[in-house]
């Protein structure tokens, strides 16, 4: 077990890795605790949760909408929750964004612990303190930055992730590796993703050295001003194609990053063999690099983007392999090469 604490402007969240879900109730009573996890982790560690209340929810990122927001805190009412209660997020990226949420509103603000229960959850999501729902097919436009009190990490959770949501994950771990890290893209590229499966030492130091690149760009840019949007690597055209097809997270970022690299190589100083680097990479851990969108559908989707400044959007390119940049993009300049190469 090890302890971090780290200091946000807000307060200093304490950050507990390699810990055994049961230490909550060392850190607080337990009636004052009120989980929030979707279907699959409840049916799948019920029994672990030693009766905590708890508020079930539909899996699945169609359920981060308002109206789940609603029906929470319906039932943290009728569950007579106060001031004191401590929700805890108890799930994936799904869950910890919804739970942070509702604590940031709830009452005006009540405390808030996170678990996260999937790999992409664990290395992103859940840490920072950004929360969102989506509205309709807009992802992530309503939010709060809030951060919890603790943080675990209780890898054992990760038993029952099946592998498609590994996959996913570990697109998040190559955006850290793409932008910031060129040495964990190196060894990325000598592993493979059952290597983190099956060696329970290698995933803990592995999601140890993610939360660290994560929290170092936060850390820099705690509002979102600047550094910060490094992290959306993959994330503009890959928002767009997730909320248009119902594609799962990850894969819809590995397709926004193969975009991404190919502007990359087109506006900024990407190589040629770099940018094949990163497709070869993201083909070795499970995730697809080409998808036939149709272009106007999500042209229109983009021109909503929250990144949108007037008739830029602010994109993030990468000078190279570990160097990510924000760049201004001119409106129809972006969507002369969506229209025309952006898949090649
Ligand atoms: N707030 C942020 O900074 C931030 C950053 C990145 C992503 N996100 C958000 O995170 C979400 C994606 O996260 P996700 O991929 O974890 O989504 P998710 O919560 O939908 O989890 C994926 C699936 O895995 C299941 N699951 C989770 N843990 C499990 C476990 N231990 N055993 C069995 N099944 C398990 C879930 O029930 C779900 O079906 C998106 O909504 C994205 O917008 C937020």
């Amino acid at each position: 077990m090890k302890e971090q604490p780290v200091k946000f402007s807000s307060k200093t969240v304490h950050y507990f890795f390699d810990v055994d879900f049961s230490i909550l109730t060392e850190h607080y009573p337990k009636e004052k605790l009120l989980l929030i996890t979707d279907e699959n982790v409840y049916g799948f560690h019920r029994q672990r949760l030693n009766g905590i209340k708890s508020i079930v929810i539909k899996p699945g990122e169609a359920r981060k909408q308002q109206a789940t927001v609603d029906a929470i805190i319906l039932q943290l009412l009728e569950m007579q929750a106060d001031k004191q209660t401590v929700i805890v997020g108890l799930g994936g990226g799904v869950v910890t964004d919804i739970a942070g949420y509702v604590a940031s509103i709830y009452k005006r603000g009540v405390r808030l612990v996170q678990v996260p229960t999937s790999i992409l959850a664990m290395v992103d999501a859940a840490v920072g303190g950004k929360n969102g729902i989506d509205v309709g097919e807009y992802k992530n436009q309503v939010g709060t930055i809030y951060q919890p009190d603790l943080l675990l990490f209780d890898y054992s959770f990760l038993s029952t992730l099946p592998r498609e949501e590994w996959i996913n994950g570990f697109a998040e771990i190559i955006k850290h590796a793409c932008i910031k890290d060129d040495s964990q893209f190196e060894f990325l590229a000598h592993h493979t993703i059952d290597d983190f499966i099956n060696d329970k030492n290698l995933l803990a130091s592995f999601i140890e050295k993610n939360v660290g690149i994560k929290l170092n760009v936060v850390l820099n840019d705690e509002m979102e001003t600047g550094e910060r949007k490094l992290l959306n690597f993959g994330h503009t055209l890959g928002h767009a194609i997730e909320a248009c097809y119902n594609l799962p997270h990850g894969h819809a970022i590995s397709i926004g990053m193969v975009a991404a690299a190919t502007l990359s190589n087109e506006l900024a100083s990407l190589s040629l063999p770099e940018k094949d680097a990163i497709k070869q990479l993201l083909r070795k851990y499970g995730l697809p690099v080409h998808f036939a969108f149709d272009t106007d559908k999500i042209w229109d989707i983009l021109a909503n983007d929250k990144k949108r400044e007037n008739n830029h959007m602010s994109f993030i390119l990468l000078n190279k392999i570990g160097e990510g940049v924000v760049q201004s993009i001119p409106l129809n300049q972006l969507k002369k090469l969506i229209h025309q190469r952006l898949l090649d």
